[in-house]
Parts: C-alpha cells; structure tokens; sequence
C-alpha cells in the first residue's frame, strides 16, 4: 500500500540519530526529553506486552512549535527511556506540510474489533487530531478546509513501532456534531479507553473555544457516534484541551468506583501561576453521560480542583492497558506561557515523572491522590542520608553540596515556626537557590524559583507558587520533593496537593540547606537520595 510504503521510507528518514551526552546544561537526567527538537503534550500512552509506549507531540524539523508529529520512546519501567523512530510523520514534511497529527491516545484492539489484526497479531489503534494546513480533497474522497481539526486513527501491526495511518476513511469523526459545527477549527485531542461494562469504545474530544467535551462511542474504532457532551464547568478561563477520563475505586474499595475527567485549561490555570494548568472533576460515568460529583463545584471558588498547582504541568494523559488499580499519569513539564523561550538546547520540553493516581476520603471529600512510584531510588548506589532533629530552632542548616539530582522525603510539624523547608539547587554563595517548603499559617506549600538561575527568558517566571495543604490530624506535614537539572516536583501530604515548576540552575548549584523561619519546628525528618542518571 502507498501509504504506508511512504510512512515507511520517512520513518527511516527521520530516525533519532542525532547524538546526545544527555549531560549539556539542564538536561534532565531522570525524567524524559528527546534528544533534540521541540515536545510537548504526551499522546498515545500505552502499556502493551510489558512495554511502555511514550508517543509525543513532536517538531523534527525544529525547536519550536512546528511540522507536528508523534514522536515515540519507550521503556521496560517507566524509567528508563529509549527514544525511537518518529511514529508519525507531519504528512509532506518537509516541503510542504499538509496534515499535522495533534495529540490523541492509542489503545491495544485485542478482540480485532478494528479488523486491523493480520495473521494473529493484536492491532494497535491510534486515534489522533488531524489539523490540516490547505483546503483538500483527501484519499478518502473527504474534503476538509485550511485549519480544520478532526479525529483520524492509524493503526500499528507490530507492537507500535509502524503505524499506517487509515486513510480509506480518515478522519474518522470529521466534524463537531450539530449545533457546533461551526467549531471545526478548535475540536481536539481524543482520549480514547475501553469500556467493559458497555461493551464499547469510549472517545472524549474538546470543543476547546466554548469549553464543551463531547463523548462518542463506537464498537470497531471506525464508525463513531455521540453519546453527550459536558461543560463548561469550574476553569473556563482559557481554552480546553487534551480531556481524559477513567475509573478509580475510592478508598481501594471496589463497590465505590468513581470516574474521574481531567481538562486541560490554557491559559487560566492555577492562582499565582500564569499560562496552562490542569483541572480533574470526580463524578460518575454510566456509560452515555458524565456527571461531577456535588463536591466538584466549589462554591464561591470555581477553580480550585487543579490537579497541579504549579506552572509547568499540563495536557497530562494517562496510560491505557493497565489497571485501574495502577492508574498512570504524564504529563507535559513546561507551560504555553514561555515554552518556546526556555534557555534548554537542543532540545525544549520534558515530560514529569509518572505518577501513579489514587482516590482517598480527605476531610470527607474524594480526593485525587498522585504518587511518583518509581524505581529510579533503587538504582542510587549511595543509599538514603537520613537525619533527624527533635527540635529545630529558628534558623538554617546547611546539608553541603548534595547534588543535583535528589529524590527527598521532608515530615515535620509545627512550633512556633510561620515557614519550614529546604533549599535546594543553591550555589555555594546562596545566591543562585530555589526554596521549597510548608508555609504554617496559610497551610500551603511553596517553591520559591525567583532566584533559581537563568529566569530572564520570561517576565512571569521568577515567582513564588502555593498549593493548599492541610496538616495531617496529628500536626505533621509530609513533602516528597523530586529535583533534577532543570525542575522541581512536589508531592505533598499522601500526594493530595502537588506542585510541578522548570528551574534553570547554574551547574555549580549543588548545594543544599534547611530553613525555619520565625521560630522552631519539631520532629524533623530528612531523608535524602541522590538519584542516577536513567540515560544510558
Ligand atoms: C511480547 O514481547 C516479547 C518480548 O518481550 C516478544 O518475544 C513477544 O513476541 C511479544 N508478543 C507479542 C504478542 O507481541
Ligand atoms: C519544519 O521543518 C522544516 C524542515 O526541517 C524546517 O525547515 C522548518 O523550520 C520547520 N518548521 C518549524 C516551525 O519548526
Ligand atoms: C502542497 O500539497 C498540496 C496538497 O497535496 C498541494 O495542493 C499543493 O500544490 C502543494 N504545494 C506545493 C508548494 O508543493
Ligand atoms: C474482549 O472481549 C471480551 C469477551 O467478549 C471482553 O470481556 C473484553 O472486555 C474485550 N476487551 C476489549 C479490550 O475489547
Ligand atoms: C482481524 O480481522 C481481520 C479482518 O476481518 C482478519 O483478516 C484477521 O484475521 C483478524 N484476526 C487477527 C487476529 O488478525
Ligand atoms: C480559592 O481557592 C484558592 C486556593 O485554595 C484560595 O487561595 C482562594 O482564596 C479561594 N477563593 C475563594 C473566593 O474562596
Ligand atoms: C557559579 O557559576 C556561575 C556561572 O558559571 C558563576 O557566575 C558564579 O560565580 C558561580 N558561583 C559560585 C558561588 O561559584
């Protein structure tokens, strides 16, 4: 076939044989980016075989925005990343791009509903944003204008490597169901899953300019039908994008399962911030129609379920063929705000760590509950540097160059202290830092990145950012910090509160300190590892 003997030869054309140390200035070291070019939203995450598949938004022809295409890496532990060939490629790159493939999710069709299936092989089924450049008739016969949006699938008979777009029938949903017609230009990012108790396929897109999502449904991935629509809801501050919704049991208690729908918002995100954000809403789903809990509105303060109250964590997605009792989450580490301006090179955008979601009864409400599980600790030859101090008076105390790398654990509960916490990524002077910490009075955590290193490239990005959390019943406060070259990630309490920001450090900010303002704190905890880099 034409197509995919084309898709084949611009496969090998566009391979990743660009070489990278993965140790120029502020490359993370345990978190993914491609060796070059520009990323941003995660697509098509799956995990199939015993393999983690990590597609992405992707330019190969650029550091910024541009020649749109699935990037594809993958991994054994959600860890350890190999980047692989372009999965795929911005149709006419690089001449003359007449489709770009937006963000979209991939399932396994294990039971052949597509019939895409050859000689016993379980067909992979993407399904994705096509955006066309120029007005076209298409191979299917299909005409679509300049900068129309619609849902396309391809599909990959060997284990996710080559993928051959459908295009007999593609797009497969052309336009926004009627009344909305008319919003053919913005109507995007399809989160696909299965759903058992209907027998069915489930697909979620964005009306994104008048903050609606649609569900439709279909039983051989080609043929769609809507199902119903939801919003506006809660953050309509910005646009709405990269949807996503899925079962989690409350309480690990199988009879209270929830559904939960994450929406992307750019810009409006989270208070403090300036840019994109992430919003979830939990509700119940009954296989036509979701419906949010009451809880989901919060009276008087529309916006406060973000899923990340921090600057850089948005279009999050979530890995299909796995359980719902491991339920997980990545997400795109920058913001729309200052992506493109980031001082990183070659290459701009990573992904956060995985994170693993839960829902837990906090203060008699469903919470969303996000813990990054991974093994990278383990692989640390030099173990965990544990210290404790019953009393910590007022003041600092500095832990010496730690390093840049650090996975740290921080409980501790209040005295007479107004702030607690540790710098981390300082230089030996302290004028280069960035603070993270538990701020009493307001019950909030912070980071603090207006001293961070390189914050020049955008006028917002020195800032101080909090996200609500309240003590543990006893008084202790627990924080998880993940830091690497160029970002900070804080999981608070059991993960209920997280705050997700990029910092550009000097290399020479290794050093470490921990702080109590305006008096002492008790029972102080720190345990520290420095974590390896998970490049090989
Ligand atoms: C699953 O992966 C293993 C290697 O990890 C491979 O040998 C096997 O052929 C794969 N099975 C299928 C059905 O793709
Ligand atoms: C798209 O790719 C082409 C070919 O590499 C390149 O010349 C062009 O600058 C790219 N566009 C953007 C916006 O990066
Ligand atoms: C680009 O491709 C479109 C669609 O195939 C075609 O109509 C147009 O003539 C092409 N433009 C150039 C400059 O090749
Ligand atoms: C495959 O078919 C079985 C039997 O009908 C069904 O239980 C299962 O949910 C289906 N799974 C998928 C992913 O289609
Ligand atoms: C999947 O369906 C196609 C089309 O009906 C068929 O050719 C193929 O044998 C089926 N099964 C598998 C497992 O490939
Ligand atoms: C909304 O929530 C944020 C974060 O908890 C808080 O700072 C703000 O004061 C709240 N606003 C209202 C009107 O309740
Ligand atoms: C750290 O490195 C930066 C950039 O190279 C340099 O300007 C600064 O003086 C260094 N600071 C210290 C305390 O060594």
């Amino acid at each position: 076939m034409i197509v995919s003997l084309k898709a084949l030869g611009l496969c090998l054309l566009a391979s990743p044989t660009w070489a990278t140390s993965y140790k120029e200035p502020y490359r993370p070291q345990f978190h993914f980016s491609p060796a070059k070019n520009w990323i941003n939203d995660p697509v098509g995450l799956l995990h199939h075989n015993g393999t983690y598949h990590l597609y992405y938004q992707y330019n190969p022809g650029g550091i910024e925005w541009g020649n749109m295409s699935w990037g594809h890496a993958t991994s054994d532990d959600l860890t350890h990343w190999e980047e692989q060939p372009i999965a795929l490629l911005a149709r006419g790159f690089p001449e003359n791009v007449t489709e770009m493939f937006f963000t979209g999710s991939a399932v396994a069709d294990v039971n052949n509903t597509s019939g895409f299936g050859v000689d016993g092989k379980t067909p992979l089924v993407a399904v994705y944003t096509s955006s066309y450049q120029v007005t076209q008739t298409l191979p299917s016969g299909k005409e679509v204008k300049a900068n129309q949006q619609s849902q396309s699938i391809a599909y990959s008979i060997d284990d996710g490597m080559a993928w051959t777009t459908y295009d007999e029938a593609n797009p497969v949903i052309q336009n926004p169901p009627t009344p909305y017609q008319n919003q053919y230009e913005n109507f995007r990012d399809p989160f696909i899953f299965w759903h058992e108790q209907t027998n069915k396929w489930i697909l979620v897109t964005a009306l994104s300019e008048i903050h609606k999502l649609v569900l439709w449904t279909s039983d051989n991935l080609k043929d769609w039908k809507v199902l119903s629509e939801f919003g506006p809801f809660n953050g309509v501050g910005g646009v709405w994008e990269c949807p996503n919704l899925f079962p989690l049991d409350l309480d690990n208690d199988e009879s209270k399962t929830k559904w939960v729908m994450i929406v992307g918002l750019n810009p409006g995100g989270p208070p403090g911030t300036v840019g994109s954000g992430t919003q979830y809403f939990i509700g119940s789903f009954d296989g036509t129609k979701f419906t949010p809990d009451d809880e989901s509105v919060y009276p008087g303060n529309k916006t406060s379920n973000w899923m990340d109250w921090g600057p850089d964590y948005y279009a999050t997605t979530s890995f299909n063929g796995l359980p719902s009792t491991d339920h997980t989450v990545i997400g795109w580490m920058n913001n729309w705000q200052y992506g493109t301006k980031i001082p990183a090179y070659p290459w701009h955008g990573a992904m956060t760590a995985p994170r693993h979601l839960s829902l837990k009864t906090i203060n008699e409400k469903p919470t969303l509950i996000q813990q990054p599980n991974e093994a990278w600790k383990s692989i640390e030859s030099q173990g965990k540097h544990s210290s404790t101090w019953k009393t910590f008076n007022q003041g600092s105390k500095d832990l010496g160059p730690v390093g840049k790398t650090l996975d740290v654990e921080l409980e501790f509960s209040a005295s007479d202290a107004s702030k607690f916490g540790i710098i981390v990524q300082a230089t030996s002077d302290w004028k280069e830092q960035t603070a993270i910490g538990y701020d009493f009075k307001g019950k909030q955590i912070f980071v603090d990145r207006t001293k961070s290193g390189d914050v020049s490239f955008d006028e917002t990005f020195a800032s101080v950012y909090h996200a609500p959390l309240i003590p543990n019943s006893d008084g202790t406060v627990r924080l998880r910090i993940l830091v690497d070259w160029s970002s900070i990630e804080v999981f608070g309490g059991d993960g209920e509160a997280t705050l997700t920001a990029q910092i550009f450090p000097s290399k020479n900010a290794t050093f470490a300190q921990l702080f109590s303002d305006g008096g002492d704190t008790r029972n102080v905890q720190l345990g520290v590892r420095r974590v390896s880099s998970t490049w090989k």
